[in-house]
Order: structure tokens, then sequence, then C-alpha cells
């Protein structure tokens, strides 16, 4: 079937429509089929992996998010591990690094947590990100989106403790994260091929019904 975003024909013939703008008003149109009957909005989801490790299983649970995310969802995983540490002195002349992880997330309509658990906590890796997103004090870049965290160990446990210690920090930076299903995968490192691929049926289904919860939480929490 022929989509197409009646709205945004005027927008892309001017002059001036810078191409990230207009993506980012894409992200918020109203797709009409040929009928003009409403369509689905998709709305763009960062999600950020709290492992920076180059064989992650929880950035193949991300990878495996966004194959079975429902047609409404977009998801992108933003990079974090190239953020210089946090200090407040760089605020008023922040690395490029920062200005720009800072402008992606406050560019996207929800987030998707999904980390390892470090020492029963949240990996160094991810709480800078937070961090970060969160100053210059008062133009925090998180605020007001919803979220969802997944967290995934080889361990029974499934990363709890990083799950919680990091809905901790999503209070204060105002994202609401969805309470349920919660998702604490344990037994990962056995869930996924040499390709990286997930073979386990019964977690397929699991991430297939906590996407389909997380479209509902983003729509009924997000920004319309
Ligand atoms: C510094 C460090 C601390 C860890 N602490 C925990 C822990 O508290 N709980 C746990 O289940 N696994 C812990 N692990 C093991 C991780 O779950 C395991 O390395 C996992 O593969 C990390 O996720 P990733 O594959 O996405 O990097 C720890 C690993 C490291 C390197």
């Amino acid at each position: 079937m022929l989509v197409y975003a009646g709205a945004l024909a005027a927008e892309a013939l001017s002059v001036n429509a810078d191409l990230n703008t207009l993506m980012r008003q894409m992200a918020h149109v109203p797709l009409t089929d040929r009928e003009g009957n409403q369509m689905e909005t998709i709305r763009d989801v960062a999600v950020i992996v709290g492992s920076l490790r180059r064989d992650s299983i929880n950035r193949k649970v991300a990878n495996a998010l966004a194959e079975l995310a429902p047609a409404g969802l977009k998801l992108s995983i933003v990079e974090i591990g190239q953020l210089p540490i946090y200090n407040q002195d760089g605020d008023d002349n922040s690395p490029a690094e920062w200005s720009a992880f800072r402008e992606r997330i406050r560019a996207a309509d929800a987030y998707l947590f999904v980390t390892p658990e470090h020492n029963r906590s949240v990996p160094a890796a991810l709480k800078n990100a937070l961090d970060v997103g969160s100053r210059p004090y008062g133009k925090s870049a998180w605020s007001g989106k919803p979220g969802a965290v997944v967290s995934a160990s080889p361990g029974a446990v499934g990363g709890f403790g990083a799950n919680h210690h990091l809905r901790q920090s999503l209070v204060f930076l105002n994202v609401p994260a969805m309470a349920q299903p919660e998702a604490y995968i344990g037994g990962a490192d056995k869930l996924f091929d040499a390709s990286g691929k997930l073979v386990n049926d019964g977690t397929r289904k699991f991430l297939q019904d906590f996407m389909q919860a997380y479209v509902a939480w983003v729509a009924a929490n997000g920004k319309s």
C-alpha cells in the first residue's frame, strides 16, 4: 500500500527545510493511506545499551527488541561509549560528544534502556550517559519522555539490581518508566546463536509481549 504524509508535502518543498528537522517532524505527523485514513504515528525510540563490550549480550537483546518492535515504533541504538566522563566544569563549554548526545536524546520521543548489571548496579558508562544528558542544570534532555528498562545477564537474577538502580535515576530525570511487564532476563548468554540471532522461542514471545506493552505505554505517556 502506498503511504504518504500529505501534511509534509508543502514542508518538503520549502527551500530551507533542513533534513534533520524534517525527519523529526515526520516522526510526529500521522501518516495517511490513499483514502486519507489516519495511520499510526511512528515514534522515534532512542535505545541506550549499557554495555560497551563488542560481543555484548545486551546489544543482542536490543537488536532483538528492534526486530520485534510493532510498526508504530522505530528503534535505533544511541551510542554512549564515546562520551567523555561527565564533569560539571564542562557545562559552559561542553565537548562536542556531549552536545551531539544531548541533541539526539532531546529529539527522541521515548527511551528504551537495555543494560547489564555491574556489581549489582548500573554500569558506569550508562550512568555517565544519564548524567551527560541531564545537564546543564535545568536543561535536561531526558525530561518528560516515556521509557522502559530491560536488564540481561548470564546470571539467574537477570540484572535486577541494575534495573532498579536505573529506575531510581529515571524518577529524578522525569522519565516515566513502564512498570509492567518487568524484564530481568537471566541465563541470557544461552539465548543467542553465534551470529547474534535470538534462538529461544519463549524469550522471543516474552520480548514481543514486552514491546506490545511498551508501544501502548509510549502512546499513553508520550507527546501526541
Ligand atoms: C565489572 C563487572 C561487574 C559485574 N557485576 C555483575 C553483577 O553484579 N551481576 C551480574 O549478573 N553480572 C555481573 N557481571 C557479569 C555481566 O553480567 C556479564 O559480563 C555480561 O555479559 C555483561 O553484559 P554484556 O554481555 O551486555 O556486556 C559483571 C561484569 C563486570 C565486567
